[in-house]
């Protein structure tokens, strides 16, 4: 286990930089293979055909709202309930797809999970001395937020079966310095950026951990419907006896990210607290009327519209994309092994069970200049793990996106990352620390 010191909230914004990164390069390189963004395949998408179900929607409403379908195209049309108009449908989707028991009046409808993560480090992290800890690597639209708001971040590194004990020393070390541990964040499974998945007996270690110390977990699963093999572990909301973990989801990646529809699951008894739930949820609620004022409620419609033709569960939406998903990881582990065949004890790689992303692990710095050199003289993007990181231990990772690509220009894209890798090792300086 390594420790990461902690970070105050990076206010020179170097952080934040890399978002744009993303976008910059990405629109430089268009004919550049990328590898770099975790995007949902688009041969799925059927905007047509969803938008043409809204209508079915809007009947179904009417129908339970007992008024016309004229009304009801009418109340969708208009300003709506901030805390969203699907809300019940997504308690059963949840219910059905995750195993979660939420009530829907504990659900709050957000414009993707990125604004429940915004919500939610705001409105949990109100004093200045409350803290957030996250795992490094650690997904940027959450460090992002973070960032943007001041909020402090206590980063820690570790194995993927040594979280609690990392967990432990870090609050230990944050409480030593006055600060006040507030929220947990983690993505438990097929992590963003690792791919990794926390076993149930981490999982139930850091509810425990936790709900004595009163620190809300912010569980965020964008991919958990994407497990391609092994057995699926419960997520920590439904492990969670003690109301200590906050829930958030996202359509994102499930049905398409143009809808900008997501949500946060609040257990209705907070640590035990029967008025504590609702006190967060309308906390949450009042700051998103302020913010986005509701959700769209023409997009909440699609996703509806969805749920009720597939009868309250995404699992049949999901089997087409995910058989996707497993073939390029795949063929991307096949290239990878025939590529660096012979340099396996220098170039490795993990095998994820799901998800949308893979690490790979090089025998030299590769940061942000080597990602520049990847697109401009080899044609492929892909993002430096240290993007993600909070400290200086992700110089040598790589990670890659294998969710919108074709087999094709996967075998293409690490062929160029091959030839990188060899070019690299074979220039001296290049092959220790750059
Ligand atoms: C871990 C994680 N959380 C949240 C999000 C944001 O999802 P949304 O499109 O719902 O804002 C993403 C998107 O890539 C993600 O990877």
């Amino acid at each position: 286990m390594s420790g990461v010191a902690t970070t105050p909230a990076a206010a020179d914004g170097s952080r934040l930089d890399v978002m744009n990164f993303l976008n910059e390069i990405a629109g430089q390189y268009p004919a550049a293979v990328s590898f770099a963004s975790g995007r949902p395949a688009e041969q799925f998408f059927r905007l047509d055909e969803w938008l043409g179900r809204v209508p079915a929607y809007v009947r179904h409403e009417a129908q339970q709202r007992q008024c016309g379908v004229a009304e009801a195209f009418n109340t969708l049309a208009q300003y709506g309930r901030t805390n969203g108009i699907i809300n019940g449908l997504i308690a059963r989707q949840i219910a059905l797809d995750e195993g979660i028991d939420c009530p829907a009046g504990q659900i709050l409808v957000t414009g993707g999970c990125q604004e429940a993560l915004d919500l939610l480090l705001t409105g949990l992290c109100r004093h200045e001395d409350d803290v957030v800890l996250v795992r490094s690597p650690c997904y940027i639209g959450l460090t992002g937020v973070a960032d943007m708001n001041r909020i402090e971040l206590a980063p820690f590194s570790c194995d993927d079966t040594a979280v609690a004990a990392a967990l432990r020393q870090t609050v230990s070390a944050v409480e030593a310095r006055g600060k006040r541990p507030r929220l947990l964040y983690l993505v438990p499974d097929f992590d963003n950026p690792t791919g990794a998945v926390l076993t149930r007996a981490v999982r139930e270690e850091l509810i425990a951990f936790c709900a004595a110390r009163a620190i809300v977990i912010v569980e965020d699963n964008p991919y958990g419907m994407f497990r391609y093999e092994g057995e699926r572990v419960p997520s920590m909301y439904a492990l969670d006896r003690h109301g200590c973990v906050v829930y958030l989801g996202t359509y994102s990646k499930t049905i398409c990210p143009a809808l900008r529809v997501g949500y946060a699951a609040v257990p209705a008894r907070m640590f035990g607290d029967a008025q504590a739930g609702k006190v967060l949820i309308d906390r949450l609620s009042q700051a998103k009327s302020f913010v986005s004022v509701n959700t769209s409620q023409l997009t909440q419609a699609v996703v509806g519209a969805l749920l009720l033709s597939e009868d309250g569960s995404l699992s049949r939406l999901v089997a087409g994309p995910r058989e996707l998903y497993r073939r390029n990881r795949d063929l991307m582990l096949a290239h990878l092994a025939a590529t660096f065949a012979d340099l396996r004890g220098q170039v490795g790689w993990n095998t994820p069970e799901g998800g949308f992303f893979l690490t790979l692990t090089l025998p030299f710095v590769f940061k942000r200049r080597e990602a520049e050199i990847c697109a401009n003289d080899y044609g492929v993007l892909v993002m430096p793990l240290s993007f993600f990181a909070l400290g200086d231990e992700e110089d040598c990772r790589v990670r890659l996106a294998f969710s919108n690509v074709t087999p094709e220009l996967i075998a293409d894209g690490v062929a160029r990352l091959g030839r990188f890798v060899r070019d690299a090792l074979r220039r001296p300086g290049f092959s220790s620390h750059s």
